[in-house]
């Protein structure tokens, strides 16, 4: 067999999979498999053959990249992000630092409402070159699938152009693009609530569907922004469109956000800095992926999820970035990892699997993406010389990222 690539002298294969597993939930999330001193081989875009050193008899390959000290990890999935946004709001963060709250500045018209401003000035063409540095910046620090909502655009004209934006992200980038309608992110200033949530309804919907340009529907599910009423409903709507919901979830306060998507067989309920046994017992029994954000906990000094009962209690958990300009101006997964470990008391192996297969199963990709399996897309990362898997989070903020192959190629 000539395979494209070999990566040869491999100190730790990451998450190695015979056969892929759907997620990892409860007590699984703690084992993480590695093949230390292996190989591996890449055909036609997809993983081809993996296996001890020992046992790599040919050598025949375009391309041999010794991975001597590395460790070779698949490629993260972000499964929540808001990549599309015309300008940072650092003058925001600077009143938070000074004593304002999110929910006041929110309230203020700062916030969301903010960025819906920038966003609908901003063109489609100025929009993506904006979008396109952010996305290659994540493929950089190893993304390789990610979930992109709209949600700054907040009139059925915006939306679709943040929706195009993403979509464009995904065919001219190498990164695999699920995206999302979020119009329900917010009510603009001058329209009712109901009226807004009717052009929800009666416009945006069926022209997102109409340019087939979202996978799934959002709610901000919170008080001050959608009830679980009207994230129900809204949700409802888009899956009579072919949008599965995910939502954001108890992010602020305990908001029915998880009991709804759990009613509405979400794939996800995201944030969840709000929760107790309430939630977690509404969760289980259920495939919701329980997703957790330590870069918007961390950024707005909230409580972290409680993840150590999120898995007692046998279910999975996913870590996402949450990358957008309010709450979480940084998609470096490595990063969140780390949050992961250091303030949600995760270990290594469980904040791994929670970055790649269980953030894959989030975006119905656990086929295609999240593990090292024979046949899945060839997206994975070297690090540099590493000692060990923990060194990823232990060097918090460290670019230990070094070579990148998405879709088979070397980036
Ligand atoms: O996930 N919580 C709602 N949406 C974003 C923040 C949006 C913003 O502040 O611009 C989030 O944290
Ligand atoms: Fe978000």
């Amino acid at each position: 067999m000539s395979w494209d690539i070999l990566i040869t002298n491999i100190k730790g294969l990451v998450q190695v999979r015979e056969q892929s597993v759907r997620k990892v939930a409860g007590q699984s999330m703690a084992t993480l498999p590695i093949l230390t001193h292996s190989y591996l081989a890449i055909k036609n875009g997809c993983i081809s053959d993996f296996g001890n050193m020992e046992n790599l008899l040919a050598r025949s390959a375009s391309t041999i990249i010794d991975a001597s000290g590395c460790f070779v990890f698949p490629s993260f999935v972000d499964s929540h992000t808001h990549l599309v946004f015309a300008a940072s709001r650092e003058d925001e963060f600077v009143m938070k630092i000074r004593g304002a709250s999110y929910a006041e500045i929110a309230s203020k018209g700062g916030g969301i409402l903010n960025s819906a401003l920038k966003l609908q000035e901003a063109s489609e063409d100025q929009l993506f070159d904006l979008t396109l540095e952010r996305a290659n910046a994540i493929i950089r620090n190893g993304t390789g699938a990610v979930e992109i909502k709209s949600g700054y655009g907040l009139t059925t004209k915006d939306e679709l152009k943040m929706l195009r934006v993403a979509k464009r992200i995904g065919a001219e980038t190498p990164l695999t693009v699920k995206t999302t309608f979020l119009g329900a992110h917010a009510v603009p200033k001058n329209i009712a609530k109901t009226d807004y949530i009717d052009l929800i309804i009666d416009e945006m919907i069926p022209a997102v569907a109409e340019e087939k340009l979202a996978d799934y529907i959002d709610v901000f599910c919170e008080q001050g922004f959608f009830t679980q009423e009207e994230t129900e409903r809204i949700v409802e709507e888009g899956k009579r469109f072919g949008m599965k919901p995910r939502i954001h979830a108890n992010q602020l306060n305990r908001s029915g956000g998880v009991q709804v998507g759990v009613k509405t067989k979400a794939l996800s309920v995201d944030h969840l800095e709000n929760i107790g046994e309430e939630e977690i017992d509404a969760l289980k029994d259920s495939d919701v992926m329980p997703t957790a954000l330590p870069g918007a906990a961390f950024f707005l000094g909230l409580p972290f999820p409680p993840a150590r009962n999120i898995m007692d209690a046998g279910l999975p958990l996913a870590i996402a970035s949450d990358y957008n300009p309010g709450s979480a101006p940084n998609g470096n997964m490595s990063l969140i990892v780390a949050l992961a470990c250091i303030k949600m008391k995760m270990t290594p192996e469980e904040a791994i699997n929670a970055a790649t297969i269980n953030t894959a199963f989030a975006l119905e990709l656990e086929a295609t993406h999240g593990s090292i399996t024979r046949g899945k897309v060839a997206n994975v990362f070297i690090t540099k010389p590493i000692p060990s898997i923990a060194y990823l989070p232990y060097a918090f903020g460290s670019a230990l990222v070094d070579r990148i192959i998405l879709n088979g190629a070397i980036i």
